[in-house]
Formats: structure tokens, C-alpha cells, sequence
């Protein structure tokens, strides 16, 4: 403990500067810095005072408070929300270390309550009934919508009843594989009222890859839609669910109902498939539900989603989080690090088929009984201008993003965003990879004009919130830093050997106790949980990334350290492209690795060899990235595809990525010793083939 206080205390030392200029505009001015890590940025005075956390010294205080009392301070917390029954004691019970038997997280067991409850029902008894709670923009401009708490819940309230009706009841899986309508959340939020699990699949997943998850959690239902516009193109989601229901009955599995609801921004003239008995519209079952249903109380460990993500190894891992301490986490992490108020409007730009759209456009903001925005369409249709077109629009005050949109936007041009006013903008926010200090310039300078705090908030599917976050106009800021940790969480870097490293330093993020956001289990495997997360450093959970702490105390976060690569915020594991690739009948070996991307972060480059005789073709080519497509899904589609006549192995077989890595990115002089190499001429070769 004591060392982590000294690691955040470093804040209280940095020079004062509320209001100062930042030496940003030196930068911009084109003067140098001495590094990166010496550029602060100054909240504002006005910005400070009016803050959550107005200053270092009172962030300091709470988040000793919460390192040395966790129950207490999390308790507090918890006890704003309703509890049909409160947690027993302890508040919370931990094992994190290995060798000291099976890892077991555990926040406010025993205390009965409902995540959906809370959302809704509570904001509404509250005075918050007729408040906004969702803003849908459609892909189309002109194409919204609304719903006030009281039309959500009503909403929530009529599915649920539906669901009940056909026999889904607490602990049930249902998967949802739905586009950005204000349906995704309230289907979400359906099953969280009914104890049901639900398991989110991206609707950018392939047939196979929602097949593959569906045999694993076996849902009784299966919710999606007729098709979904993007952009100009049109995507017919309900033949995908169709081809990976039948793929699944194959298999053994039969789903019961494929809930599809007619999305009629994107009706064309085609007429949707349908299997009967199995398959029904939405409006012509739902809406004739009762508006009001009981909720079903939880125990606060009870299981509240699945949501799949990438590994290392091939089979995505089924990441479970339960509900008492998930929603505690999200609720307050929202609050703080976009120093939330209750006249913000929020605009999140992820999907709700990954995690930042379960805790940062579902729950966390609604737990706040925030006005959120849920956009279907794409940031670049019609035009780059349309992000900064529904933030006038909406008068968004909070914008949240990745740094894959900042960088894509950055190339079109600043009048995309001069154009329009963006006065509303309060604070911005960026996911999912770290993002270079050009981008947070850009994103700083020109969409905030130098006058909103940037949350560059550090976390994973796993940790269910933020971990390392800025909390704005609680301290100045360095561009391209997740700067310090939030209450409650101790990270720590260690080196190869697991040791604890102080000061300034890089090395393997940890993180050393538990959080009440955590996630429990891996679905169906703790084992793989245990192996995964917390062997490799024992007594700490291991997030798989990299990470330096400068002389300040600032954390940097260097990019996974693992074979998973970060394509636009997407996380993929190389070993799920490598094994979709592998099984083209013309490929005989695949090897992936990430190579840096001016806009994706990572780009996918695939070394391939062929099966004998075969000879490279531009087809070819096409049809190996068609494979991946079609067996994970577009996003995961290589960006090159290196032909091979052989992989550089060590004699025990084993591939050198490091030397793939390498050559990938065409560092040739730093290709290392390869005297260990089964055949070391196999690299002279990759080298000669590179660029053909
Ligand atoms: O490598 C880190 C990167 O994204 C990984 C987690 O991916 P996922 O579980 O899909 O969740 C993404 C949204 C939380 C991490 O291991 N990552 C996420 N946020 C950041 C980040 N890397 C640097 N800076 C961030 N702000």
C-alpha cells in the first residue's frame, strides 16, 4: 500500500498551473519539447473549480481512502444505489494469488438487488421520469428518435414479459446480436430485469463466429433484426443468424426463438427468410406485453453478462461479470472520470457488442440517469463531418471515442470540423488503444479548441471499467498518457520475474487486488481463467499489457504484450486469424502478427505458405482474405498476406514472431540472432518475397 501512495502522490509535486497555458502551444508553434512526457496541460481554473475532483490533494484523499479501506469506501458508494436486501460481511473476499489456491473474487455478497432496477425504475421514482435517456440517430440524417426513462422502462418492461412468457428465466443465457437501435439496450436491460444472462455478439461477427458462441452459452433465444444500413451498404444480419442457427442445430444445438425485429430504416425490398415456429417479428409479439413487470432480485453475485473476447490461444474466452459490484463500478467510474452532471449529454461511439458499450452506453451512464446518444450509422456517411454534425445536434457535452475515428477524421481535413460549432463539448474521451500524442493533440487542439480535458481511460473487457483514467480537471495531463490510476485500483509494473519495479520504470502491467468491476470467471473454465490471468505474475492479475511510469508518475500504456493485436480498438487473437486462414484448403501454414498502422493502431500481417504446387495468385490472395472474413468477421480481414516459402522455426518447431514482427514491419537490421533457426535461410527468402 504504502508504495502505491507514493507512486500517486508524485502529483502533489508537479508545479500548480490551474489556468496556466500549457506548453502545448509551444508544440504548436513548432518549438520542441524535451520529450513527450514533459508536456503538461493545464486544466482550466474555471474547468478545476467546478470539478468532482477539483484538485490532486482531493483525489489523493479519496483514493487513499479507497487503498486503505476498500469496504468502506466502496460500501459508501454502494449504498446509493437500492438494494432489495443488503450484502452481508465481508463486503468484499479475495484470492489473487495462485499458490494460495483457486483465485475468487467476490464484491457485496449476499446483498440482493437489480441492475435494471437501478437504471430505471430508481431514476424514475427519483424525478427523472421524464428525462431523456436515449437520443437514437439513425444512419440517415433526419432518421431519429427518443425515449424518456419512462418509455424505456416501459419498453424494458414489455420484453421482459415476453421473455418470461417463453420460458426464459434467471441464469438463462440470450444472445443478442443487434446494430445500434435503442432495441440493443433495451434488450440488455430486459434480461438484466429477469435475472437472464445476456450475451452481446458484435453484429460485425461472421455466421461461424456467432455460431461458435452460441453452442457455447446455449441461449433459449436469439434477438436480431431483419438488416441494418451502414454507410451506403445494406447488411441482412437476419441471414447471418439463419446460417449460424443452422450451423449450431448441426452441431446439436437448437435454438427455441429467433426474436427479429423489422428495422425499418433499412427495409428494402427483400424479403427476410423465416423458419417457421422458430422465428418471430419483435413488433407483432412484444409490444403486446404488459408496460409494467416485476423484477427479480439478484444476489450481487449473481451472473449479469457473457461477453467473448480474444485470446492468446484459439477459442474466444467467455469473460463473465456479475452484477452487485459491476454495476457499483460502472456507475462511479462514469461519474468521475467524465466528471459527469445531470446536464450533460453523452455520446459514446462504441458498439454495444463490445464492453465499452455494455458499462459506457448501457449502464454506467444510465445508473447516472444521464441522457446518452445511440448512433446506428457510420462516422464518415455521408460526409467526415458527421460526428461534429450530431454533437450540434444533440448538444453533446461528453464525447467518447477511439483513436482509430480521431486518426481516420484527422486525414480528411480540419474544415470537417470547423464547420461546425461544437460548443456544447465539455469533456472528450479515448478507448481502446493507446493513442498517439499527434491524435490527442488534434483531438485536443481543434475538436475540444483547447478547452475540454481528454479522458484517456486504460481498461479491458475483464475489468468491466476504467482502471487508469485521467479525472478531468483533477490534474494536468500529458498527451498520450492514461495518467493515474482510479479509486480503488493498485496497478503496478513488474518485471520479467514478477518483481514489483519503482520509480520510473517499464515493464508488465499487474494489477495487485481486487476491484468491485472485476470480472469472476472465464465461462465454463475457470481453470483457463486461473492460467490465463493470474499464473504468469503470481498474486497479481495480469492484464497482458505493457506499460512505463515516467518520473512524475505517469502511466503509459505500451500495447499487449501477448499474441493479441489491437486492430481500431478490435482485439484479436492472432492464433483465431492464423486458424481460419489454415483452413483454406490451399494454405498449409499461417503465422499473424500486428504491424503498426497509421489509422487502425495494428494492421493484420499474414505470412502464409502454401500447399505444394500451389502457386500464388491474386485470387488467391482475395479468397484467403475472404476466409477470414467469412470465419470472424470483416474487421478481421489481414491487410497482408506475405506468401511464404517457409516460416523461421526453432528446431523444436516453434515460431520466431519475433523475427515475423520484424520483417513485418521491414526493421531488417534489428532482426536478431537467427543462428537458432531450424534453417536460417528461410529469412533471406521472406525478406526477398517481401514486397511482391
Ligand atoms: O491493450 C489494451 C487496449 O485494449 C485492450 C483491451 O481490449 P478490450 O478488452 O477489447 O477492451 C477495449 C475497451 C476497454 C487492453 O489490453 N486499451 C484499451 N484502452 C486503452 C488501451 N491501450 C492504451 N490506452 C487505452 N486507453
Amino acid at each position: 500500500t504504502s508504495n502505491h501512495l507514493r507512486h500517486v502522490e508524485s502529483l502533489a509535486t508537479l508545479p500548480s498551473g490551474a489556468g496556466r497555458i500549457s506548453k502545448l502551444n509551444a508544440v504548436i508553434l513548432g518549438e520542441s519539447l524535451a520529450s513527450e512526457e514533459d508536456d503538461l496541460v493545464f486544466p482550466s481554473g474555471d474547468f478545476s473549480r467546478q470539478a468532482h475532483v477539483p484538485s490532486p490533494q482531493k483525489y489523493l484523499d479519496m483514493y487513499k481512502m479507497s487503498i486503505e479501506d476498500p469496504a468502506g469506501f466502496w460500501s459508501d458508494i454502494a449504498s446509493q444505489f437500492y438494494w432489495k436486501q443488503r450484502w452481508g460481511q465481508p463486503v468484499y473476499s479475495e484470492n489473487l494469488d495462485i499458490r494460495k489456491g483457486r483465485i475468487k473474487i467476490e464484491w457485496f455478497k449476499g446483498g440482493m438487488t437489480n441492475i435494471c432496477y437501478n437504471c430505471l425504475d430508481r431514476n424514475i421514482e427519483s424525478g427523472n421520469g421524464e428525462k431523456t435517456a436515449l437520443f437514437w440517430e439513425g444512419n440517415e440524417p433526419g432518421e431519429d428518435g427518443n425515449l424518456t426513462y419512462n418509455q424505456l422502462l416501459q419498453r424494458v418492461c414489455q420484453l421482459a414479459n415476453y421473455l418470461k412468457h417463453i420460458g426464459v428465466k434467471k441464469g438463462d443465457a440470450v444472445v443478442i446480436y443487434l446494430p445500434m437501435l435503442m432495441e440493443l439496450p433495451i434488450a440488455m436491460l430486459a434480461c438484466a430485469r429477469i435475472g437472464a444472462v445476456h450475451s452481446v455478439v458484435f453484429a460485425g461477427f461472421s455466421a461461424e463466429s456467432l455460431a461458435q458462441r452460441i453452442m457455447d452459452c446455449k441461449p433459449k433465444v436469439v434477438i436480431t433484426c431483419n438488416a441494418v444500413r451502414r454507410g451506403s451498404k445494406i447488411i441482412y444480419l437476419k441471414d447471418i443468424v439463419d446460417a449460424a442457427l443452422a450451423d449450431s442445430a448441426q452441431n446439436g444445438f437448437a435454438v427455441d426463438v429467433c426474436l427479429t425485429y423489422e428495422n425499418c430504416s433499412a427495409l428494402e425490398k427483400v424479403k427476410t427468410k423465416w423458419q417457421e415456429g422458430r422465428d418471430t417479428w419483435w413488433q407483432d409479439v412484444v409490444t403486446k406485453y404488459p408496460t409494467t413487470c416485476d423484477v427479480e432480485w439478484v444476489d450481487a453475485e449473481d451472473p449479469l453478462f457473457l461477453l467473448y473476447t480474444s485470446g492468446s490461444t484459439g477459442k474466444p474466452k467467455g469473460v463473465l461479470h456479475t452484477t452487485g459490484g459491476y454495476m457499483v463500478y460502472t456507475a462511479t467510474t462514469f461519474k468521475y472520470a467524465f466528471d459527469y452532471k445531470p446536464s450533460d449529454i453523452y455520446w459514446c461511439t462504441a458498439d454495444c457488442g463490445w464492453i465499452t458499450g455494455h458499462s459506457y452506453v448501457t449502464y454506467g451512464p444510465l445508473l447516472n440517469a444521464a441522457t446518452v446518444v445511440v448512433f446506428e450509422g457510420a462516422p464518415n456517411y455521408p460526409d467526415s463531418g458527421r460526428c461534429w454534425d450530431i454533437v450540434d445536434k444533440y448538444k453533446v457535452s461528453i464525447f467518447y471515442t477511439a483513436p482509430t475515428l480521431v486518426r481516420s477524421l484527422m486525414r480528411e481535413g480540419d474544415e470537417y470540423v470547423t464547420r461546425y460549432s461544437r460548443k456544447s463539448l465539455r469533456i472528450l474521451g479515448s478507448v481502446g488503444e493507446p493513442i498517439n500524442p499527434s491524435a490527442w493533440r488534434w483531438f485536443y487542439n481543434l475538436v475540444g479548441d483547447s478547452r475540454c480535458p481528454i479522458s484517456d481511460t486504460w481498461w479491458q473487457t475483464e475489468t468491466g471499467g476504467f482502471m487508469i483514467t485521467p479525472l478531468p480537471g483533477a490534474w494536468p495531463q500529458k498527451p498520450g498518457s492514461a495518467t493515474f490510476p482510479f479509486f480503488g485500483v493498485q496497478p503496478v509494473i513488474v518485471d520479467e520475474k514478477g518483481v514489483e519495479i519503482e520509480g520510473e520504470c517499464s515493464g508488465y502491467l499487474c494489477v495487485k487486488s481486487s476491484w468491485p468491476g472485476a470480472f469472476r470467471t472465464l465461462y465454463g473454465d475457470h481453470e483457463r481463467y486461473e492460467t490465463t490471468y493470474f499464473s504468469a505474475f503470481p498474486g497479481y492479475y495480469f492484464s497482458g499489457d505493457g506499460c512505463s511510469r515516467d518520473k512524475d508518475g505517469y502511466h503509459w500504456l505500451t500495447g499487449r504484450v501477448d499474441d493479441v493485436i489491437n486492430v481500431s480498438g478490435h482485439r484479436i487473437g492472432t492464433a483465431e486469424v492464423e486458424s481460419a486462414l489454415v483452413s483454406h484448403p490451399q494454405c498449409a501454414e499461417a503465422a499473424v502478427v500486428g504491424v503498426e498502422h497509421e489509422v487502425k493502431g495494428q494492421g493484420i500481417y499474414a505470412f502464409v505458405t502454401l500447399v505444394e504446387g500451389v502457386p500464388y495468385s491474386e485470387d488467391l490472395r482475395k479468397s484467403l482474405v475472404l476466409t477470414v472474413r467469412n470465419q470472424i468477421g470483416a474487421f478481421a480481414a489481414p491487410d497482408k498476406i506475405h506468401w511464404a516459402p517457409g516460416l523461421p522455426k526453432t528446431r523444436s518447431g516453434k515460431i520466431m514472431r519475433r523475427i515475423l514482427r520484424k520483417i513485418a514491419s521491414r526493421q531488417l537490421d534489428e532482426l536478431g540472432d537467427t543462428s537458432t533457426l531450424a534453417d536460417p535461410s528461410v529469412v533471406d527468402q521472406l525478406i526477398a518475397l517481401a514486397d511482391s
